[in-house]
């Protein structure tokens, strides 16, 4: 919200040619996950406890306005939680022995793990979300209810979870978006 406002007080002195970049930046947006007849079909992606989930109860974060899901916006290739202000929250992956396929995200200044890649995201037309043209899959039996999302291609079982289901993330662009700082 202080960076739209930002954006039109500075857009409010310059001609109206120069509107169309203005509106094209910050391309937020939420992610669903698609598996048509699977209990992940259509689920709004939520960022909790350092890991991103699905049919969470409650995602419990800290946000400027009521929401139950994550807001997403992709830089240089990274993938990053949104946030208006503050704390930057950064998705990796990381496709080692030890990760199996997880996907997490990092908070502030908190260090990388050895084997974490943040950059290699990006929307396909087809495909959705990838991360080095690979998508997710969605593991039950996480907490709350929850479902975890891990990298697809690395492990069929990862960390040991079992009955993990292919998905989709599709990009849902957002024009409001909310901004949020998620558990850790
Ligand atoms: C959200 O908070 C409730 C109440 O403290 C807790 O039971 C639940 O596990 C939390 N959910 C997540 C996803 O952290
Ligand atoms: C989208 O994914 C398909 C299937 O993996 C691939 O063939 C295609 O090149 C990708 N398109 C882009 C723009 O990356
Ligand atoms: C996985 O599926 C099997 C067979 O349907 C079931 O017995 C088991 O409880 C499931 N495990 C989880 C974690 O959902």
């Amino acid at each position: 919200m202080l960076f739209q406002s930002a954006i039109l007080a500075a857009s409010a002195a310059v001609s109206v040619a120069a509107l169309p970049t203005v509106l094209a930046a910050p391309e937020t947006f939420g992610l669903i996950t698609i598996h048509s007849g699977s209990a992940v079909q259509n689920s709004g992606v939520q960022a909790a406890r350092s890991s991103l989930l699905v049919n969470a109860k409650s995602q419990n974060a800290s946000c400027d306005a009521e929401t139950n899901t994550a807001t997403f916006v992709i830089k240089d290739q990274e993938l990053l939680l949104y946030a208006a202000s503050a704390t930057p929250q950064t998705i990796f992956v990381d496709r080692s022995g030890m990760g199996q396929g997880q996907v997490g995200y990092v908070t502030g200044a908190e260090p990388l793990g050895k084997n974490f890649e943040t950059k290699g995201w990006a929307q396909n037309s087809t495909t959705g979300l990838v991360f080095d043209g690979h998508s997710l899959v969605a593991c039950p039996g996480s907490i709350d209810g929850a479902w975890s999302l891990w990298l697809s291609g690395v492990t069929a079982n990862p960390a040991g979870n079992q009955n993990c289901t292919g998905v989709k993330l599709q990009v849902v662009p957002t024009s409001q978006p909310i901004g949020c700082l998620y558990t850790q």
